[in-house]
């Protein structure tokens, strides 16, 4: 690639993250890693007459973000539009066919089409860059694609959604339920107006399955992983939860193992003094185990402009500076094809909630049933509930946590329960996190 004393920046998208990282250029209008400069020297929104937090009014408007990606006025693409597909994937599509260095936060795109992306960046000798779409200021994606390539990493964990973050510690602080805490945080602008895609689980299962992508050297692949959101963690089990020691968090991993990768999001249990359980609020937090290098922690601000927009200068600062690295761990073309592992047999500890009759023996048909479906107990919670709410459907609670089983076992022996006359609804499976 050419030596550029001045890199010009087309920027596509001037929302939250684009507007950031313009303000950041114009307080650093020097910003000149290693010498080159940056400038923007054009930029492409839906609407020209928006207001903004930052005046573009003396920003070259281009209407088409295709138009931008592929202009002879610049030399770095910033694509900060978000969306698997449309604009967001025409536009990066055109300027790596054009030749030119792309700088995206857009996870969906990545986790969604990074493999055939990585192909095509990688034909043209340039790079395709993704640190604000992980973690958003956290540089994870620089610590499992750059600084871990020399170990083998076996797992990666964590929470990687604030919106959802958030929601579940307000939950458990204030004694509110789901929706109300969601009206709340989209009301504070934490949650967008379509919670979907936080709530649901779909943007950590995209954060996720990038990470599994460059740990692994096997192509991204979104569609494998297994994906529940917090939509139905009621505050009853955040309570009983913490009863038994733990706090609910939705937790997203990565394993590897010799039969191929499991790429999962769960709202899931983890002790109360667990690090992940102590990231409380928007944060996000990530264990990282290596074969080599044993276990690291990191932390930090997920979402949000300044963050984000730092994560993208950064990546503007790498393509400045650095020769092309390969968009994942490997060249694209030695990317391993994803081979998933089929979540019934993957192995871990569980909780769960039942709602039975107030009668005696229920414990121990519970108790029998679980033991002659393989299900062995570690331990039992009853507890008397005042004012009990409606998800018991008249009943009293039972909580229990089993010993590692494999989940096929699992939920056949759950199939079991639910069929007891004394269990009055299908009982509430979370899985103990295993971290
Ligand atoms: N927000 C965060 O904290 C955060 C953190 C990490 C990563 N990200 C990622 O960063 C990207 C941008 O997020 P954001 O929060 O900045 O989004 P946003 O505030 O919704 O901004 C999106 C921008 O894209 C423009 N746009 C939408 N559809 C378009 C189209 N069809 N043609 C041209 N422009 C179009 C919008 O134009 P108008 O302004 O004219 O409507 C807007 O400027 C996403 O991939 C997101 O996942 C965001």
């Amino acid at each position: 690639m050419t030596k550029h004393k001045t890199w010009r920046l087309g920027v596509a998208g001037l929302g939250t993250v684009g507007t950031g990282l313009l303000t950041f250029l114009a307080d650093h209008a020097k910003y000149a890693p290693a010498g080159g400069q940056a400038v923007v020297t054009g930029v492409s929104a839906r609407s020209r007459s928006r207001p903004r937090p930052f005046d573009i009014s003396g920003l070259p408007w281009v209407d088409d973000p295709v138009a931008l990606a592929t202009s002879a006025e610049i030399d770095i693409f910033v694509e900060l539009i978000g969306g698997s597909d449309g604009p967001a994937k025409a536009a990066v599509e055109a300027a790596l066919g054009a030749g030119k260095p792309v700088v995206t936060a857009n996870k969906a795109l990545i986790a969604e089409h990074g493999a055939e992306l990585a192909v095509l960046a990688e034909a043209k000798g340039v790079p395709l860059l993704f640190e604000a779409a992980v973690m958003g200021g956290v540089p994870a994606v620089k610590i499992v694609r750059e600084a871990l390539v020399g170990d083998d990493i076996r797992s990666i964990a964590g929470i990687l959604n604030g919106t959802c973050n958030f929601i579940l510690t307000e939950m458990e602080a204030t004694g509110r339920s789901f929706g109300e805490v969601l009206g709340e945080a989209q009301r504070l602008g934490y949650a967008e107006a379509d919670p979907t895609m936080d709530v649901g689980g779909f943007d950590a299962a995209h954060k996720i399955s990038i990470l599994a992508a460059l740990a692994f050297g096997c192509a991204p692949n979104f569609a494998a992983a297994e994906i529940e959101g917090i939509e139905n963690v009621d505050l009853l089990d955040i309570q009983l939860a913490r009863d038994l020691g733990y706090r609910i968090k939705l937790v997203a991993s990565a394993d590897r193992s010799s039969d191929g990768v499991l790429v999962r999001v769960h709202p899931s249990l983890a002790p109360l003094a667990h690090p992940l359980a102590q990231a409380g609020g928007a944060l996000n937090a990530l264990f990282i185990d290596g074969a080599r290098t044993g276990r690291i922690f990191i932390q930090g601000p997920g979402a949000g402009a300044g963050p984000t927009a730092a994560a993208v200068a950064a990546d503007i600062a790498d393509v400045m500076t650095t020769g092309t690295r390969p968009v994942f761990q490997v060249p694209a073309s030695q990317l391993e094809p994803f081979k998933p592992v089929d979540p019934a047999k993957s192995i871990g500890r569980a909780y769960l909630r039942l709602s039975v009759k107030d009668e005696p023996g229920v414990i121990a048909a519970v108790s029998e049933t679980l033991a002659e479906a393989g299900v062995s107990i570690e331990s039992f919670l009853q507890k008397p509930i005042e004012n009990a709410p409606a998800i018991l459907k008249g009943g009293v609670p039972i909580v229990l946590t089993t010993h590692a089983v494999a989940e096929s076992v699992l939920k056949a022996a759950i199939e079991r329960i639910a069929a007891l006359p004394a269990v009055l609804d299908r009982p509430r499976l979370l899985r103990i996190a295993r971290i």
